[in-house]
């Protein structure tokens, strides 16, 4: 079995993880850390994990770490997540950090978009860029996968395919996206307290946002040449999902029927994502680790309709993956 530490078990990421890893037929949760007082049985902070898993919340020990696991979850928010990191390496872990801190390439564009120096720039060339379907090659066999953002992946996958064939503009598309509740993480904030969020639905981070710039690097990356997205993020009144419409121009007269030849021929041996010849609904995807990706051709654009589990897909379902692909398991192992 492959032992897994979850760093900062106290969160909704590594609450998805433990439970994935709880039916993983190859892995399981061995260390979990928290701040000092919320440690002791992890059923205190979770209780439907009573009688499931008996582990207790630690401080984080390097010693104990190195002893009992072989890879590391870093669940904690950035600027945490990459003075932690270098200690989880030096201790021999493989790490899967699901924050920000190692995702984009520069580190200059890093420091601006999240407004702090970065702490382990020397790192950031050894992080594979953890989006299986367009850069499984680098996962397998690296120390440190940067998990992608909830946003980037479900936007990314839509894309890529007509980005790679020049078959959309490059600088002139839109991705106008939903997410739940959840996105924002556990720690209270009063926005998101129930009689403010309750019913309610708002725009915020326009022009702003930081998954804006990864978005750009992840499909320059996969397609060659530079992209420029304008991505519009809102918060919905529901727990967890994102559902991103997202329109896009061609650069020359595309068929309905060639669109959905070519998201068949790109992802029919991809398993986490589905392809529909409608609007996929937000529930089918909750607590899953599908992408469900409906492309249409609409006036004279093209509009494609994206969906994942903001915390699976987005978050712990794609870190277990990317565990899998690092530690030469099945890619599937406890996902499907
Ligand atoms: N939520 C999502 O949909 C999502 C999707 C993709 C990526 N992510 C990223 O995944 C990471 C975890 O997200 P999350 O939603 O699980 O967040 P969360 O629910 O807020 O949990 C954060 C964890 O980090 C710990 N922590 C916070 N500040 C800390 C500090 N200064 N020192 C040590 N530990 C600290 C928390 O401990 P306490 O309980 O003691 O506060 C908690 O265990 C973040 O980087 C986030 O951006 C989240």
């Amino acid at each position: 079995m492959i032992r897994v530490a979850i760093i900062g078990a106290t969160g909704y990421t590594a609450y998805e993880a433990i439970q994935i890893l709880l039916r993983h037929p190859y892995a399981e949760a061995t260390y979990l850390t928290a701040r000092g007082d919320k440690c002791g049985p992890v059923a205190n902070i979770f209780p439907s994990l009573t009688d499931r898993l008996s582990l207790d919340l630690e401080p984080l020990d390097l010693g104990r770490l190195s002893e009992r696991a072989d890879v590391a979850f870093c669940c904690l928010p950035h600027k945490e997540s990459m003075s932690v990191v270098p200690q989880l390496l030096d201790a021999g872990l493989k790490v899967v950090d699901l924050s920000a801190d190692y995702r984009l390439h520069d580190v200059k564009l890093y420091e601006s978009v999240y407004d702090v120096p970065h702490t382990d720039a020397g790192n950031l060339s050894n992080a594979a860029f953890g989006l299986p379907e367009l850069f499984r090659d680098q996962i397998k066999g690296a120390s440190l996968v940067a998990n992608p953002g909830c946003y980037p992946t479900a936007a990314s996958l839509a894309l890529a395919p007509l980005l790679k064939e020049k078959l959309i503009s490059s600088n002139d598309i839109v991705v106008n996206a939903v997410s739940g509740v959840s996105g924002a993480g556990r720690k209270p904030k009063q926005v998101f307290h129930f009689p403010e969020m309750n019913q309610n639905y708002f725009a915020y981070g326009v022009g702003t946002h930081r998954h804006q710039p990864e978005i750009e690097q992840i499909l320059s990356d996969a397609s060659g040449e530079p992209v420029e997205i304008l991505f519009q993020p809102h918060v919905l009144n529901i727990d967890r999902g994102i559902s991103e419409s997202i329109y896009a121009k061609p650069t020359r007269e595309i068929s309905q029927a060639s669109l959905n030849d070519l998201y068949q021929e790109v992802y029919a041996d991809e398993p986490f994502v589905r392809l529909f010849t409608s609007p996929p609904l937000l529930k089918d995807v909750a607590c899953t680790n599908f992408c469900d990706i409906c492309p249409m051709v609409v006036k004279d654009k093209i509009v494609l309709f994206s969906n994942i589990d903001n915390l699976i897909k987005g978050a712990s379902g794609q870190a277990i993956q990317n565990m899998n692909l690092v530690c030469e398991l099945s890619e599937t192992s406890g996902l499907l």
